[in-house]
């Protein structure tokens, strides 16, 4: 029997736009008035020269610093525009679709055959997101891995959508759901045509997905917190779950990040729930079923509801097991991948390296939710290019923090450490270990400053400058007042914020901050009916506009890629047309749209190959017969490939 399934798409619809931050945190209208904070702002960019573009800023006119070479592409708002446009001189061509082969013996993409989860294991995973090129030594503008997060799944994995049978998800589909998952590790090769392709048979090649065993390591490895019914000693925990924005370390493994993974596990107990922080602060379901794919109907893992009858509780601890930055080698296929929860357990999009000129190291990280925080997770030990043994577990030790944005453009990173802040006994925290898998909790008892949705963090390469795009946020306003860092109510267009640590040292634990741009339509803009817009939707971009900026990421000459995440069919964004790649220059602040995807999708994850003339980029979830890389019709999540014509750098 089908069973109505429309919760379902109504909660990813919504995909991460959840709002439990239930603190009364101080917002910085409380903590400085307002007066204060608006003079100090003017006076900003003089009280430091080099932040900010500096000099350079200041004298640099709007027509730019010559960083953005390409004529920019308009906005598509046909509502059956079905491709990828970039900029006269440039080609993209899907590269690498949902059901593409990565081992060698996957069998063909067939997506009308049945639910064959084990040809899905050999597989692409669906909803491509955050990914990273490395380069082989030997030759590495020609050769390397191309690793792709796959975040969650599209009803259209399957040929029926998604069932129920009697109260229950199929096995199959369920399974084929998990397989799906998780991480792509590709081999590509430039060929003696000098066209990128993929690599088959690999031996590098490999999926990871919902089903792997992973090790978990650091200071949770083994506690009781990690302790399940199915893993007693709490140190494997099968796969990875909602993998959005990633990171990458100086000594070349990858970091995949545990977005949305509340939304797959269920507490029916509601006398638990209200009690137990882990799940409540987290949003992890409470009704009868989990609120993305019911999975625990299928597989009793996903049922986190306690079981006094079963060792540990039967699996109240497994949603404990999610939330952490995921280390991968993708030069040793049989390595296993590690949980880093030193790195403390949110609703991670990402985990940005800023690598100081002494090896010192931050990794930064946006809690994707309405209200939540910005983090930095910063090692105790040093990067040491000379002996990379040493670097193995570096990620296992150090101090993770929080940010508070102050006004007046002063910024300050409180440590979430037990015993100080007031992470006490007395306050909930009974150790480092529950400071770690209750770190929204800690975030809120030290005060950090609420967010419009942090998603993706950005360093530039030379000033080690670094930016955050904050989505948007509906509920600012109400569930969260506003400040300097978040300014408009009801934010449906989002900001990108920027600042520099103290004497550029990434563990610094002061920082200066400003906004860069406020997206949205430029002011005085009006409606399809022609009335003025309301000032929560204008912004202050410069050339392109767009709408929740998202994806964020350097390249090396310092243009800054913006990737947009909006659905396209909202009253709202109709100005912005199909989701979008922009590049921005960080001096003149101009912006220029360089890419515009499919009807539906949103643009997310970009990669270069280390000289900078071939750029991937990923199309999650199209909602049009976007072509795919077998050339069929059907809607694929794909890493599109973009070269320029006469094989110059992208963008300049
Ligand atoms: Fe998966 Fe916050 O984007
Ligand atoms: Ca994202
Ligand atoms: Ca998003
Ligand atoms: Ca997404």
């Amino acid at each position: 029997m089908r069973e109505d399934f429309r919760q379902f798409h109504a909660a990813l619809a919504a995909h991460d736009d959840q709002s439990i931050n239930p603190s009364a945190n101080p917002t910085l209208d409380q903590l400085v008035d307002r007066g204060r904070r608006n003079l100090l702002k003017g006076g900003l960019g003089l009280a430091a020269l080099s932040l900010f573009g500096g000099v350079l800023g200041s004298r640099v006119a709007f027509a730019g610093s010559g960083l953005l070479g390409f004529e920019g592409v308009p906005v598509q708002t046909a509502a059956d525009f079905d491709r990828v446009l970039v900029p006269s001189g440039y080609t993209a061509r899907a590269f690498f679709s949902w059901g593409d082969a990565v081992l060698a013996d996957a069998p063909a993409w067939n997506p009308d055959a049945g639910d064959d989860w084990q040809a899905q294991l050999q597989q692409a995973g669906d909803n491509h997101d955050g990914m990273h090129f490395f380069p082989f030594a030997e030759a590495p503008e020609r050769h390397g891995l191309l690793v792709i997060n796959h975040e969650y799944v599209n009803p259209t994995l399957h040929p029926a959508g998604m069932t129920f049978e009697g109260g229950k998800r199929p096995l199959a589909e369920v399974k084929k759901e998990q397989a799906a998952h998780g991480v792509s590790v590709i081999e590509v090769r430039k060929d003696t045509a000098g066209h990128w392709q993929r690599v088959l048979p690999s031996r590098w090649n490999r999926r990871i997905s919902a089903l792997t065993p992973l090790a978990i390591g650091g200071p949770l490895a083994g506690h009781a917190l990690m302790q399940t019914a199915s893993d007693p000693a709490g140190r494997t925990v099968l796969g990875t779950l909602n993998n959005c924005a990633m990171g990458v370390t100086p000594w070349g493994t990858y970091l995949a990040c545990e977005e949305n993974w509340p939304h797959y596990f269920v507490n029916r107990d509601a006398a638990d729930f209200a009690q137990r922080v882990a799940h409540r602060r987290y949003g992890v379901g409470n009704g009868e079923r989990s609120k993305y794919y019911a999975w625990e109907t299928a597989d009793p893992r996903f049922d986190a509801t306690p079981d006094a009858g079963q060792p540990h509780g039967g699996q109240v601890n497994e949603p404990n097991r999610f939330g952490w930055v995921v280390e991968i080698d993708p030069f040793d296929p049989d390595s296993t991948p590690v949980k880093r929860t030193a790195f403390g357990r949110i609703g991670r999009e990402c985990a940005v390296l800023s690598l100081g000129a002494d090896g010192r190291m931050a990794f930064y990280s946006g809690d994707d939710a309405k209200g939540e925080y910005v983090y930095k997770f910063v090692p105790a030990g040093r990067f040491d290019a000379a002996n990379p043994r040493a670097n193995r577990d570096l990620l296992d030790e150090g101090t993770l923090y929080v940010a508070r944005f102050e006004a007046g453009g002063t910024g300050r990173w409180l440590a979430l450490l037990h015993g100080e802040n007031g992470l006490t006994a007395e306050n909930g925290f009974a150790s480092q270990a529950e400071v770690l898998v209750n770190a929204r909790a800690a975030a809120d008892q030290v005060g950090a400053t609420p967010m419009d949705r942090p998603e993706w963090v950005a360093v530039h390469p030379l000033s080690r400058e670094v930016y955050v795009t904050l989505t948007n946020n509906d509920a600012r306003g109400e569930a969260q007042p506003l400040d300097a860092a978040n300014p408009r109510r009801e934010n449906l267009h989002g900001q990108i914020l920027r600042w520099n640590e103290k004497d550029g040292d990434p563990a610094a634990t002061e920082f200066r901050w400003e906004l860069f741009l406020l997206a949205g339509e430029p002011p005085g803009a009006k409606d399809l009916q022609g009335q003025a817009l309301p000032a929560h939707l204008t912004g202050t971009i410069h050339g392109d506009i767009f709408s929740s900026p998202d994806g964020l990421a350097f390249d090396g000459a310092g243009r800054l890629w913006i990737q947009t995440d909006y659905g396209d069919a909202e009253p709202a964004m109709q100005a912005m047309g199909c989701n979008q790649l922009l590049c921005a220059d960080p001096v003149s602040r101009e912006v220029r749209r360089f890419l515009v995807g499919p009807r539906g999708c949103e643009i997310t994850g970009i990669t270069w190959s280390p000289d900078y003339r071939a750029m991937w980029v990923n199309v999650q979830h199209p909602g049009l017969s976007y072509p795919a890389s077998d050339g069929r019709s059907r809607p694929r999540s794909t890493t599109v490939l973009v070269t320029r014509d006469d094989g110059g750098v992208i963008g300049a």
